[in-house]
């Protein structure tokens, strides 16, 4: 995969879904008709527990599988029908998603995670990123930048909570330089001052074209971040619309916020 994101400056990449459902036994958890994500710079998905928020994005990576629908990957003037393809050419098209319930990596270290990553993106064997120092150190530098914005508590070793794991997930997925990063949940359980500063590299990565659609309980995140907003409930987005519109919302305040809310 070439270096930078990729997208032509006409316009974003974008995912087009069509017709996509999936039951569980008897009970449908996604059924959506026509959606299109991507279009604008950052878009919220929110929606009350239980919704399909991750089970839509599983769909999209399928790492979960659809019962029916199409999903498109549609890139300038390219058009690449993703729910054809294996999960890793879909990360290697530019798609790619980081995890509700944080991942161990397989007990490898920080760099190690991240080396595969880097190695992952360069279409190049994982032992030979590991084994020759040269390629490890030509990846160094890009690894170090990520590392020396957080404070790991052991940046050589291994991410121990569960707030390190999941911002080793998010830089783990800008490693592998998306067009379009599905974060779900990214933030839950970090601190507010490590959320600003995930939110803040997020920022600085779809000022450089990135595109995101991100999944938050943390309305702050989703009210202050995204362009727009899609709420879903009960396996559909119902509603659409910039976060305004959206957080003031009847349906929304009635099947999600409550009549509490401000
Ligand atoms: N592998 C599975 N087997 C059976 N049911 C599942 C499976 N995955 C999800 N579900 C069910 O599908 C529904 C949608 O789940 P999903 O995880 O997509 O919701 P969500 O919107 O992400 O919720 P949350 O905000 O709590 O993360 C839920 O009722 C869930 O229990
Ligand atoms: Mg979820």
């Amino acid at each position: 995969m070439s270096e930078g994101n990729g997208n032509t400056p006409g316009g974003r990449a974008t995912i087009r879904i069509s017709g996509l459902t999936k039951s569980f036994g008897d009970q449908t958890v996604v059924n959506i008709d026509e959606l299109v994500l991507g279009a604008k710079p950052v878009e919220g998905l929110i929606g009350p527990n239980g919704a399909g928020k991750t089970t839509l994005m599983r769909l999209i990576m399928r790492s979960t599988k659809a019962d029916t629908g199409t999903v498109t990957l549609e890139d300038g003037s390219s058009e690449v029908v993703l729910s054809k393809l294996p999960p890793h050419r879909i990360a290697s098209l530019g798609v790619v998603k980081t995890n509700q319930v944080t991942q161990d990596f397989a007990g490898l270290t920080i760099w190690d995670s991240l080396l595969l990553a880097v190695a992952q993106r360069h279409d190049e064997r994982p032992h030979r990123i590991y084994r020759e120092r040269h390629v490890r150190e030509s990846h160094g530098e890009e690894i170090q930048s990520y590392l020396d914005l957080f404070e790991f508590s052991e940046p050589e070793g291994f991410a121990h909570s569960t707030g390190e794991k999941k911002l080793l997930d998010v830089i783990r997925c800008l490693l592998l330089k998306p067009k379009i990063l599905l974060l779900d949940e990214p933030t839950a359980g970090l601190p507010d001052d490590v959320t600003e500063q995930v939110i803040a590299m997020l920022r600085t990565k779809v000022a450089e074209g990135m595109s995101v659609v991100i999944v938050e309980h943390d309305l702050d995140v989703i009210w202050g971040f995204s362009d727009v907003v899609h709420f879903m409930a009960e396996g559909d987005v119902i509603l659409e619309g910039d976060p305004a519109y959206i957080r003031a919302h009847s349906t929304v305040v009635e099947k999600y916020l409550g009549s509490g809310h401000v």
